[in-house]
């Protein structure tokens, strides 16, 4: 992997947690997009908070950078209660459940992160401190060892997950809220880039924030990466103001393209054309040949392609569209017709 491609694969997965701690929106009217699940959020947080009680459970998904996290931590602001954030693979024991389950006061909202990563073990212990607040201990060892009965504060969980499917029907049945994150439209990603370059001091022209936005592949993370390289190439140039060729200099030189592909994406697209005539390929003849994790291809590569139609899901596997081939320069097959 070359360093722009690395950085890239960091944008989608990773979290510059100094970046995000000063990006983030706080309050639900700062949270840019997602007006369906924030109109819906709005009405159960005031419900809530109105009868003085906790907010039902809460499962937010959708693909990488969306803001899941962010808008975990919205809720718990919003309800002004406290958030414990933890993650499906930290909670290794029924123990680390207990641990988190009994530092919560009523109200709480306790964060689990990639929720479908969560020991089976666990999540059944889950069940009853979702549906009841209370868990079913053992304590003790060997014939000393008996049951305890361990009642559980009312409290909030929100699990955040990129894979919905992944979830047992059981666990995904206890969550009374659940939210898809959709990928955000280029106004939505423009007035994001606007509130962060207000946020870094960064003059930046609007057809700057709108080149920016259109090369974001609908994700507020890559938004603000993007911008923050655009800024190092501006601050590097000793530019007042980031134009829209300083952005475009910019992201091409990070391959970014314009329809915001970067270049695994366009190794996707190019291998299906020229190796496989576009398809049908399955995801693991895919993943083999660029050498990503299948799920990596599932959960951060194929939505986008999906979304702005270069692909298509058939039963036989995946297909590229005739938008994917004229985006890629390629020719597309007559007999395809
Ligand atoms: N609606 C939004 N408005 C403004 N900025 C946002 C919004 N959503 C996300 N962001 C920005 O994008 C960054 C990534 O969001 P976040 O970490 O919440 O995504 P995520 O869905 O939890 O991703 P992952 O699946 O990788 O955990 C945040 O740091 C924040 O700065
Ligand atoms: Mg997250």
């Amino acid at each position: 992997m070359s360093e722009d491609e690395r950085l890239l694969a960091s944008d989608k997965q990773d979290d510059d947690a100094q970046t995000d701690s000063t990006l983030r929106p706080q309050t639900l009217a700062e949270y840019v997009g997602q007006d369906a699940v924030k109109g819906q959020l709005k009405v159960y947080i005031a419900a809530a908070k109105k009868r003085e009680e906790s907010l039902d459970h809460v499962l937010l998904y959708g693909p990488p950078g969306l803001g899941k996290t962010t808008m975990a931590l919205v809720i718990a602001n919003e309800l002004g209660v406290n958030v414990r954030t933890t993650s499906g693979p930290a909670i290794d024991k029924p123990g680390d459940l207990v641990a988190l389950l009994n530092e919560l006061q009523a109200g709480d909202v306790l964060f689990i992160d990639e929720i479908h990563r969560l020991p089976k073990i666990v999540e059944e212990m889950l069940y009853s401190a979702m549906e009841d607040f209370y868990v079913d201990i053992v304590v003790g060892q060997g014939p000393a060892a008996h049951p305890v009965h361990f009642p559980l504060p009312p409290f909030t969980l929100i699990g955040a997950t990129t894979r919905a499917g992944a979830l047992s029907a059981p666990l995904r049945d206890r969550f009374g809220i659940s939210a898809h994150m959709a990928y955000y439209t280029t106004k939505d990603l423009s007035q994001i880039v606007t509130r962060s370059a207000a946020i870094y001091n960064l003059a930046i022209a609007p057809d700057a924030v709108h080149e920016i936005a259109l090369r974001s592949r609908g994700t507020p993370r890559i938004a603000n990466r993007l911008l923050k390289r655009v800024r190092d190439y501006a601050d590097v140039a000793d530019m007042t103001e980031a134009t829209q060729p300083l952005v475009d200099k910019a992201l091409t030189a990070l391959q970014v393209d314009s329809s915001g592909l970067d270049a695994t994406d366009r190794r996707i697209l190019q291998l299906m054309i020229t190796q496989y005539n576009g398809g049908p390929v399955g995801l693991s003849t895919i993943a083999a040949n660029i050498g990503e994790e299948m799920t990596t291809i599932e959960e951060v590569y194929e939505p986008y392609l999906l979304q702005i139609g270069f692909l298509q899901r058939t039963p036989r596997g995946r297909t590229v569209t005739k938008a994917g081939y004229a985006h890629m320069g390629a020719i597309w097959p007559e007999e395809k017709e």
